[in-house]
């Protein structure tokens, strides 16, 4: 039988009077018996430390966790699962020495490992127990979980109906995500940025552009916290105490995960993932999720989910929860099959798997490629850095067609739309995943095999963000991954957004052969449609023409 905590120094007796707590039983009806308390008090007097006991719904008791004189330490539990609309099936009994208060910190352990229960013994100099606090938490709608705090000025005063308050407060629990599914709300995220040495001076940028990858994952966002560190803490990133704020606020906001945005070592991401029930993403995770939504190839979908299922591998130590929240990705998209109950053994295996796919694929894609026709309805992809607006842009390029076509819209994907430009020359427009900068070095593939389809345009829109400070630097980036990935041939048009936040007169400095507009407000729109369609044309042209030659 097993004593958590700092055990070293004890002798065998005090061990065997700690090991004889496992054998106490407590009514299911009570949140603890008098004999359990006064057990729990006369000894933790006697060790002078604080003394805890874990109590399931039987009346078992599962740990007995041994703290110092002013704290206790819970063991993770994530291998005691479960899902939101219950609580651990665990109550927490445990002692204080000093005539304190239930404290800020325990109620952050009941509310993070969802306990049944926190109870605060109060344990007199004579090692005998006085008042019990008594918290609980108690479900509000949206997800908020506030407590409530009752206290008894003796163990003799708690009374039975202790599996009522239970049944009742998983109920409400229960109702609450009833009510969060049928709004069909999807996850809402806190966001955490940690910045280091000089990033402080970027950190309006930096925000905006974590915001931007978690919309774009299609988070809503409840919240952005920066926290400016001196040195990362290789446990947890950030430090613990911070964590378990961090984690706190999400709950309290009703959040459903936690995004970090920098990479967490498998350490850290773990180290994180144990002390609460959010899911934990961090910023190479959140990538490779856009890039799973983004990706539309069988091959770039097969390289991102190997993409995901390689960065996923190390950090897959334990079993049960705390892999299931780490594996899970936005809306429980997780990588593929693989969603619960993973083992690192069926990971490789899929992994292999994956690989031998690709490998096939490669070959049969080479050869369709080659064979494929450029004929049909010519294709219009948006790339740009992310942020830049190509998602509003899409959408104003094809407004008018989506009410008009709604029937033929059903059937493309959502990042395709196909519209008739004034002229009347028909094509489709694509929407690519935002550029960045700092790409993990590993997810380069992946990021390339969802900008596969872009071997297939006829023409590129590069949208860029006039109101950045950096439009250069971004426009480089940009550049250089067309670059990479072999498109520098594609004919280009360079369009400038969000001209209507620039200062009048700032758009005559933009570059002369770029179109400025605005996608919010519609302003150059028209010139820019009228644009698209003349090189349309004239490609159409010199293909015919060339076509000609060839026929002569
Ligand atoms: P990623 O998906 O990250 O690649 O971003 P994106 O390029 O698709 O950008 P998105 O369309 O999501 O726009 C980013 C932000 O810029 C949003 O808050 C838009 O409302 C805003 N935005 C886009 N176009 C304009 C514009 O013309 N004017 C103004 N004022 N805001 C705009």
């Amino acid at each position: 039988m097993r004593i958590y905590g700092e055990t070293k120094r004890l002798t065998p007796q005090q061990r065997k009077e700690l090991e004889r707590i496992y054998r106490r039983r407590v009514s299911p009806k009570v949140l603890v018996t008098p004999e359990l308390g006064r057990e729990l008090s006369q000894l933790s007097r006697k060790l002078n430390r604080q003394l805890a006991v874990l109590v399931d719904r039987k009346g078992r008791v599962t740990h007995v966790i041994l703290g110092d004189h002013d704290s206790i330490l819970i063991p993770d539990l994530t291998a005691w699962r479960i899902g939101w609309g219950s609580l651990r099936g665990l109550r927490c009994v445990h002692t204080h020495l000093s005539g304190e208060e239930i404290s800020e910190e325990d109620l952050t352990d009941m509310v993070l490992l969802r306990l049944d229960a926190m109870v605060v013994i109060q344990v007199g100099e004579d090692g005998l127990p006085k008042e019990v606090a008594f918290a609980h938490i108690v479900p509000q709608e949206g997800r908020r979980l506030p407590w409530q705090i009752t206290v008894y000025s003796h163990l003799s005063q708690v009374e039975e109906g202790f599996d009522h308050l239970i049944r009742e407060i998983e109920d409400e629990l229960r109702k609450s995500q009833r009510l969060f599914d049928a709004q069909g709300e999807g996850e809402r995220a806190l966001l955490v940025l940690p910045l280091q040495g000089d990033e402080v001076d970027d950190e309006e940028y930096l925000v905006a552009e974590l915001v931007s990858l978690a919309e774009s994952a299609g988070i809503e966002v409840a919240d952005v916290i920066t926290q400016r560190i001196r040195k990362v803490n290789p446990a947890t990133y950030l430090g613990r105490g911070k964590v378990r704020e961090l984690l706190m606020r999400s709950l309290q906001k009703g959040c459903t995960m936690v995004v970090f945005g920098k990479e967490l070592t498998p350490v850290q991401a773990n180290a994180i993932a144990s002390l609460s029930d959010l899911k934990v993403l961090d910023r190479t995770q959140l990538i490779l999720d856009i890039f799973a939504q983004r990706a539309q190839s069988i091959e770039g979908r097969i390289q991102v989910e190997l993409a995901q299922l390689r960065y996923m591998l190390p950090r897959l130590v334990g079993r049960g929860t705390a892999m299931s929240k780490l594996m899970g990705g936005v809306g429980g998209r997780g990588p593929g099959e693989t969603k619960l109950e993973v083992d690192r053994r069926r990971v490789r295996d899929r992994i292999a798997h994956l690989e031998r796919r690709l490998k096939a694929q490669g070959k049969g894609r080479r050869l369709r490629r080659k064979g494929r026709g450029r004929r049909g309805t010519p294709v219009v992809s948006l790339v740009g850095y992310t942020n830049a607006g190509k998602t509003t842009l899409i959408n104003r390029l094809t407004r008018s067609d989506l009410k008009a076509e709604d029937r033929l819209f059903a059937t493309l994907d959502t990042t395709s739309r196909q519209r008739v430009l004034p002229g009347g020359t028909k094509c489709v427009f694509t929407d690519t995943v935002g550029f960045i900068r700092h790409m993990p070095k590993d997810l380069k593939v992946a990021f390339r095999a969802t900008l596969e389809e872009l071997e297939d345009a006829s023409l590129l829109l590069h949208v860029v963000d006039a109101t950045s400070d950096r439009w250069d630097q971004e426009m480089e980036v940009v550049d250089s991954i067309l670059e990479e990935l072999g498109l520098n041939h594609l004919e280009r048009i360079l369009v400038f957004n969000k001209i209507d936040l620039l200062p009048s007169g700032a758009a005559e400095l933009l570059p002369p052969k770029a179109v400025a507009v605005s996608a919010l407000t519609g302003e150059g729109i028209d010139r820019l449609l009228e644009e698209i369609e003349e090189r349309l044309i004239v490609r159409e042209e010199t293909k015919e023409l060339a076509g000609e030659a060839v026929d002569y």
